[in-house]
This record gives C-alpha cells, structure tokens and sequence, in this order.
C-alpha cells in the first residue's frame, strides 16, 4: 500500500474513531494511539522520507490534513470530558460548606421579648387593621376636627372609591379604640403592629414602622401605677438600675401626658454615641386616658380611669445594636442583620 493510501485510511480510522470517543479516557487512548512519537502519524512521517521527491507536497499536504484533524477531534474530547473527570478528582473528605440556620429578624425579635415582659406583667396581646378609618385613627382619640396630623402630608389616605375617610393608621393608638370598644374594663392590654406616616426616607425616619401601644384601665388607675409600669418594664428590659424623669407633653388622648426618659444603659448616663452624649434615652410617650376617650369608646369615666403609653420598636432596636441608620433594618442585608441572630 502506497503512503498516500495509507494515510486515506487512516483519516477514515480517525473518524470512524472520533464517533466512539465518549470520555476522558477514551480521549487519551487516542491520543496514545497517534498523536504521540511512536503513534500513527509519526509514523506516517517517517515514511514521507522515501517518498519519490515530486510527490512530497501532495502526500505532505494528506499528512498536515490527518494530522491536524486528529489533534482537534482530541482537543474537543478533552474539552467536552475534563469537566466530567474534575468531578471524579473532588476531594470528597474537604468539609462541607454547612447550611446557616435562619433567625428571626432584629425587629421580630425586640418585639418578642417586649411583648414577654408585659406578657408576665399581666397583659394581654391585641391587634387591629393596619387600614383604618378616621373615626378610629383620630376621632375618637380626641383630635379636633381640623387637627393638623389629618393632613394628607402626614397620612397616606386610601383611595376607597365610596368613602374619603380611610387611611393607613399613623400610630397603633387606633387600636386601644378598638380594644376599649369590645371589652369591658378592667382591660390591660399591648398592642404591636405596623404604622404607616407620609415622611421623606432618611436614616433617622421611614414611611413604615412598628409600635407598641399600652392600655390599662380599671378603677381608681392613677398616674403612680403608669410610672410603676413602664419604670417596671424598662428595668428589666433595658437596666435594672436604670434612672427616670417623666417630663410633661401633649397628646391628644392623654391628660395629663409626659414622656419618659431613661438613663443611658450603655453610658448609665455619662453621655455616649447611642444617647447622643446627653445621659439620656426617651423610651416612650405615656399619660392618663382623656375622659373624652374612655367616654367616645363606652367607659364611664367617672367610673374607670387609666393610662396608656406608645413608642417605637425601631428606636429600641437602633439603641440595642448601635445601627443608626434605620433604613439598614429594612435592607435585610444578612452581614448586618446575621449579627443579632441569637
Ligand atoms: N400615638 C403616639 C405617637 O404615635 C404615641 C403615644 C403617646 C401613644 C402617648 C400613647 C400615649 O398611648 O399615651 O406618637
């Protein structure tokens, strides 16, 4: 046979070969048979040595052919099967990633643990819609007809077709109305739960919150047991040294109304970033149910009194953790929110 048919049925070979390769080992063997020195196409070219002079270039030009098809039907085996052995070569005693057990984010978890404290204090858990009307947001709650926090600047308003007057509750106060409204006293309540006020994102507000609402009212309830309540509270929360001054304010449900202070837990009043270097924290605006309260949702108030009190689980998890920017809470970035995982 002469080289040129040699090498006709060796490009036939090749292909016919190429059709069976099916892994990486098939791959090599062909490699082995001839694209290596003492292989087939080695071969070939020693022969080309003692071939007549004026046949070289077309028998030469056969040779690079078969050559050059070979060494690509390898480079596509190995191509395809690499991926196939690298699974074969992993290391199967390297340990494992492991799976991270999930938590319950910082906020659920702040409000879990108040709702505890006031849980064996004796109160019991209410809640109400987040869509609320006016008459539960505001009117009953003693806010004049044209009181300013009404304004569509302050409160998102839901565009119900038949009526103008429901609205996202601004505060869970709308929820003590509902609680007065279906109980008969004595009530001592907390009531958690989202709120919702028309205010420019930044890192000290957002348009969404949470809050915790307190209601207790009973006969003979006076302001000493509301201070007893939350100093009570705040130092098994926060301090069990912790230091008070109930400074007066204005709400519109309470009278009188205050709101509390507290002495820095971090700093015990020594000034530091978290009280922003006055000693002090406001933990909570408090006062006595308006007798135009008790009496808009049905209790006596020449029979029963009581007090209430309201604040923000976003500025207790801020003060807990350190983070001051609030919008980082609603980020769900687990680098931050993982470190509060129990
Ligand atoms: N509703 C008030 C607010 O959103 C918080 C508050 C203050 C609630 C005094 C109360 C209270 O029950 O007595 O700012």
């Amino acid at each position: 046979m002469s080289l040129q048919e040699e090498l006709q049925q060796l490009r036939r070979t090749i292909d016919d070969e190429s059709r069976t390769i099916a892994s990486a080992q098939d791959a090599e063997a062909f490699r082995l048979r001839h694209l290596v020195k003492k292989g087939t196409i080695q071969a070939c070219v020693e022969q080309l040595r003692s071939v007549p002079k004026e046949q070289k270039p077309q028998i030469g030009k056969l040779l690079n052919e078969v050559r050059t098809l070979a060494e690509s039907i390898h480079a596509n085996a190995v191509a395809t099967y690499a991926a196939a052995s690298a699974v074969k070569a992993m290391d199967v005693t390297l340990a494992g990633r492991g799976v991270r057990p999930g938590a319950m984010h910082p906020i659920t978890q702040t409000v879990d643990r108040l709702v505890g404290i006031f849980a064996s204090m004796g109160f019991d858990v209410a809640e109400g819609p987040d869509i609320e009307d006016d008459a539960h947001n505001f009117e009953y709650l003693n806010f004049a007809p044209d009181h300013p926090a009404r304004d569509m600047q302050d409160t998102f308003f839901v565009d119900a077709s038949e009526r103008s007057d429901i609205l996202l509750r601004t505060h869970t106060s709308s929820v003590q109305v509902r609680v007065m409204q279906q109980m008969k006293p004595p009530i001592r309540c907390i009531m958690p739960g989202r709120v919702y006020r028309n205010e420019a994102v930044s890192a000290r507000s957002l348009a969404e919150f949470h809050q915790i609402e307190g209601l207790y009212i009973d006969k003979g309830v006076s302001m000493a047991d509301l201070k007893g309540t939350i100093m009570a509270f705040a130092r098994r929360f926060y301090d069990e040294n912790a230091e008070f001054r109930f400074r007066t304010s204005f709400f519109p449900f309470t009278e009188p109304s205050c709101e509390v202070d507290m002495s820095c837990f971090l700093c015990k009043g020594q000034g530091c970033r978290i009280c922003k270097h006055s000693g002090w924290l406001e933990i909570c605006g408090a006062g006595m149910v308006h007798p135009n309260v008790l009496r808009a949702c049905g209790i006596d108030p020449d029979e029963y009194s009581g007090f209430a009190f309201g604040f923000g689980v976003e500025r207790v998890v801020m003060m807990l953790t350190g983070i001051d920017d609030i919008r980082m809470l609603y980020e769900n970035d687990v680098r931050i929110i993982g470190q509060f995982a129990p």
